[in-house]
């Protein structure tokens, strides 16, 4: 029997992901689940923001449903302490190195794009992103200049390893779909880019069926905004990764419809939305459910092999959406609860 570790967090993240869980227990799958603090609410009751007994919990797990992370109120703790260090830290502990970021327009939701329609039902794309390297990990620090000014400093860093590998999972990834890779990196300016696509050109040639692409991250978020129905997957490191993908969410209706995937070399990986724990709306019952639900989704797929189950949660969504269900951030006004029992009706 399945455990699944459930790490809802902070603002949003316990509102959706508890819809998800239910998603999860309607399908009556026969997985367990136990439920553990991390971010601010776990800096809140044990002091840290990654605690050990939730370390335990997911060590033991056999995949990690995480919602969201971030608390305006320790904002200016020091680093360490800060809720952002738990999704890093999970990242990091799994050796969960390659992250999953599908995004596409669901039937109904063109006029919620910020796209025109017929430009926005265009999108079906992945973005792989490099998730336990790069500016995210490479030394930090604060200090001061000989001139006495204030100086802050984040190494950006990748050796080869880390870009085959990563490499590796964008070709295989892009082989399941329609076999066209594009590489994102800012190699015109940027050794760490440079290396990047030195060895991404090495490891092509193990992938021969697949059409190898580069672009320039600038001219990328460009051309997301203009003709995203170019992009099958993408690749690219850990920092252009997030930006890019909660703009292509947006291209593709909301922030609240992307879900994620972060996989390592065993089969455990943490399912989360993109999205983080949105403090404006927290509390209010108002957040969209679905990028849980579908992350939910996602785990099912990768984690538990139970593709069957994961292809009903991707229609009932998709039910749902195209029959008109709508939160506030999709143009409509259903409650957080409200929308995920839309999508429950279609299980
Ligand atoms: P955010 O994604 O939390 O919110 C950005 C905007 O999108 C907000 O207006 C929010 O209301 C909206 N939004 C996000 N998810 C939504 C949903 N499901 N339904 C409806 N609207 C939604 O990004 P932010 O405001 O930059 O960050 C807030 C906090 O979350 C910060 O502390 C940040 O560090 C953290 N964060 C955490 C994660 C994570 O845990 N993986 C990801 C991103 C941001
Ligand atoms: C995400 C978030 C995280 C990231 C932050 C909260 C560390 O933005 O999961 O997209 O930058 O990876
Ligand atoms: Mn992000």
């Amino acid at each position: 029997m399945a455990l699944i570790a459930i790490l809802a967090g902070d603002g949003i993240g316990p509102e959706v992901t508890a819809e998800a869980r239910r998603v999860l227990e309607a399908l009556d799958l026969g997985l367990t689940f136990e439920e553990a603090k991390v971010g601010g609410a776990a800096y809140e009751a044990a002091g840290h923001p990654l605690p050990p007994e939730t370390l335990e919990v997911a060590g033991r797990a056999d995949a990690l449903l995480f919602g969201a992370v971030g608390d305006p109120r320790f904002d200016n703790l020091e680093r360490a302490h800060r809720p952002e260090q738990a999704i890093l830290g999970l990242r990091k502990a799994f050796g969960l190195f390659a992250n999953l970021r599908p995004a596409r327009l669901f039937e109904g939701l063109e006029d919620a794009s910020s796209l025109r329609p017929d430009i926005a039902r265009r999108i079906d794309m992945v973005i792989v992103r490099e998730l336990t390297g790069d500016v995210y990990f490479g030394a930090k620090g604060r200090g001061t200049t000989e001139a006495g000014l204030r100086e802050g400093h984040d190494l950006m860093r990748y050796d080869e390893e880390e870009v085959a590998r990563i490499a590796r999972v964008g070709f295989e990834t892009a082989m399941r779909r329609r076999r066209r890779l594009l590489s994102v990196d800012k190699a015109n300016v940027l050794e760490t880019s440079q290396l990047w696509r030195d060895v991404v050109i090495e490891v092509a040639k193990d992938y021969p069926d697949v059409a190898l692409d580069h672009m320039y991250v600038d001219n990328c978020a460009m051309q997301l905004v203009r003709d995203p129905g170019q992009f099958d997957v993408i690749l690219t490191g850990n920092l252009f990764g997030d930006i890019l993908s909660d703009q292509a969410s947006m291209c593709a209706g909301s922030i609240g419809m992307l879900p994620s995937a972060a996989l390592g070399a065993t089969g455990k990986g943490l399912y989360e939305p993109i999205h983080g724990s949105a403090p404006d709306i927290a509390g209010q019952g108002k957040a969209n459910p679905c990028a849980a639900i579908l992350s939910s989704a996602m785990m099912l797929r990768h984690s538990l092999g139970l593709t069957e189950a994961a292809d009903r949660i991707d229609a009932a969504v998709a039910g749902a959406i195209r029959e008109g269900a709508r939160t506030g951030d999709l143009g409509g006004s259903l409650s957080t609860r409200a929308m995920a029992d839309a999508i429950l009706e279609r299980l």
